[in-house]
């Protein structure tokens, strides 16, 4: 048992949906968030930067004390893991695997497809994972205007169905019956998604996903937490006001207190 918070990072803001999912599933557990809201987007840069900025962050959370460390962000999960684990010594989770997993057990025709940021598509993470679990056939797709819109929070526009409309075209051809939301903000979208897709394609959240693995690691290692509600604690690198805005549509719930720090270098 350990009353050390869980350690959360994202580029920005939509790593709540993953913070939602785990005060939803283990509301004994504290959450310490980072969100590198100076820096972001992470979706359309290099692997290498990504990497260095998830280092960076990762190590602002271990330094609070956190007792593990989750990247909610799906660009930072596909390519930062390893350096991750390597450095930090706190059991780490991405939210690629979970994903896959959840996707390889409810596809019933071994088809998925896959949408993400340009990052993660190109990193082939999903692509891996669901192939090393058996999934025969994975179509991937980046859909990146998807991040936008629900920053702008246009959740159920005409313009954003359109959107996924063309983005799972491509997928819905070659016969998917599984689709993994593999971005922080595709979840937010999950009504329009069913509306475009119909009831015959299963969706996997990677945020819910991910919550059911937290608890598996904590519960390993024996640091899961009994007793009273956990509290949440939120940390961003740019100023907190438009996070602030925008955070409740992702959590759910107003955020007041936020507060801004400096991680890494920022030219
Ligand atoms: N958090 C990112 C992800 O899940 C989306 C936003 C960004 O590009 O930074 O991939």
């Amino acid at each position: 048992m350990s009353d050390a918070p869980v350690g959360v990072f994202d580029s920005g803001v939509g790593g709540l949906t993953v913070v939602r999912a785990i005060n939803r599933l283990l509301p004994a557990e504290s959450v310490l968030y980072f969100g590198d809201t100076a820096r972001l987007p992470y979706g359309s840069k290099s692997p290498e930067t990504v990497i260095r900025f998830s280092l960076e962050n990762a190590l602002f959370l271990t330094e609070k004390n956190v007792k593990m460390v989750v990247a909610a962000c799906n660009t930072a999960s596909s390519v930062s893991l390893p350096v991750l684990r390597e450095t930090l010594g706190v059991p780490v989770l991405g939210v690629i695997l979970p994903g896959a997993e959840m996707a390889a057990s409810v596809t019933e025709n071994g088809r998925v497809g896959v949408i993400g940021t340009h990052g993660t598509i190109s990193s082939g993470a999903y692509q891996k994972a669901l192939a090393d679990l058996g999934v025969r056939a994975v179509s991937a797709q980046p859909a990146p205007l998807l991040v936008p819109m629900v920053e702008e929070g246009w959740l159920d526009h005409p313009i954003t169905e359109a959107i996924i409309l063309e983005y799972t075209g491509p997928l819905l051809r070659e016969g998917i019956d599984t689709l993994v939301l593999g971005c922080t903000h595709y979840p937010l979208l999950k009504p329009l998604f069913r509306k475009v897709l119909g009831g015959g394609v299963h969706l996997v959240d990677s945020a819910e996903a991910a919550a059911l693995k937290v608890r598996e690691i904590l519960d390993e290692n024996g640091l899961r937490r009994d007793g009273t509600s956990g509290d949440n604690r939120f940390y961003v690198s740019d100023i907190p006001l438009k996070f602030q805005e925008i955070a409740q549509r992702f959590l759910g719930r107003a955020v007041p207190l936020v507060t801004q720090i400096q991680v890494g270098r920022y030219d």
